[in-house]
């Protein structure tokens, strides 16, 4: 057990599975008091006993009034927030999302979520935190913020906002000692690459499996869920002081080495 994070207490989106999950394990195991939220309430519980975190909350990212008791739970139980992950997302799409085919129903539930979710979570800690004179906010955006994957066009579209939104809430926090950057994966193995990933990664043979992928007609590169964790890690804890407003690419090399 470390102690990069003692005395921290820290809130985790979406940590019913997957990279959420591994963020909050991580965050546990440096000494973080650690809350997670999910729309899957029952996963959220259950990860949260499984983990050994504080508590597992039902929660809605995108629903202003459970933000609000989300973060008043959390106060009212540890007496402060200092860490918010904003890991909750979604990618949506068996079938081609791109600008010739993308419905209205599939553009503004992906973009709400991993937008307007993302930023009720930073408007919400932004407050209690600014009250508290610092904190640090992690969101998770992704390798497609910069990288075209046509087949995802409304999925890019709320990344690249996500790296943006981030740089906005830095510059909001700096003054009250608030820090937010995000955190870009490439591609992991995850129950959301596995759904997508059959339609929206192309196979040497053509067939639909993940092993020899590609993007791009490149080779994918494959991380973990805790190659993610550790970047969240780094950038919440007090080692990153100095860093707020930047983008960390988890992504093996995929965005820089072509
Ligand atoms: N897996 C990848 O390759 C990859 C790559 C880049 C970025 N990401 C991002 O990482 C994050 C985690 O992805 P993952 O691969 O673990 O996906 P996942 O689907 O396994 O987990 C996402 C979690 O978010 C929860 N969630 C979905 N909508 C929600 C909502 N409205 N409110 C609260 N919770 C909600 C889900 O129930 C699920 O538990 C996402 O933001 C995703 O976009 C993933």
């Amino acid at each position: 057990m470390g102690s990069r994070l003692l005395g921290k207490v820290a809130l985790v989106t979406g940590g019913a599975r997957g990279i959420g999950k591994e963020i909050a394990l991580a965050l546990i195991a440096e000494s973080a008091l650690v809350f997670i939220t999910d729309i899957d309430g029952e996963g959220a519980k259950a990860t949260a006993a499984l983990i050994h975190a504080e508590s597992g909350y039902a929660h809605d990212v995108v629903d202003e009034a459970q933000w609000r008791a989300v973060m008043a739970s959390v106060i009212e139980r540890a007496g402060r927030i200092d860490i918010l992950v904003n890991n909750a997302g979604v990618a949506v799409g068996h079938g081609p999302n791109d600008v010739e085919n993308v419905t209205l129903e599939t553009w503004t539930q992906i973009v709400n979520v991993n937008g307007y979710g993302t930023l009720l979570g930073c408007r919400h800690a932004l407050a209690a935190m600014k009250e508290a004179d610092g904190g640090t906010i992690v969101n998770i955006a992704s390798i497609v913020s910069i990288n075209a994957t046509p087949t995802l066009a409304p999925y890019g579209f709320s990344k690249a906002g996500v790296a943006q939104l981030t740089k906005s809430v830095a510059q909001l926090g700096e003054p009250h000692g608030v820090r937010c950057n995000s955190v870009h994966p490439g591609i992991i193995r995850t129950a959301m690459i596995e759904e997508i990933g059959a339609y929206h990664l192309r196979t040497r043979d053509g067939s639909s499996g993940l092993a020899s992928a590609q993007s791009q007609g490149r080779p994918v590169r494959f991380q973990t869920p805790r190659d993610v964790a550790m970047g969240v890690l780094f950038l919440a804890s007090d080692e990153a002081r100095g860093v707020t407003g930047a983008q960390l690419f988890v992504d093996g090399g995929t965005t820089s080495l072509g």
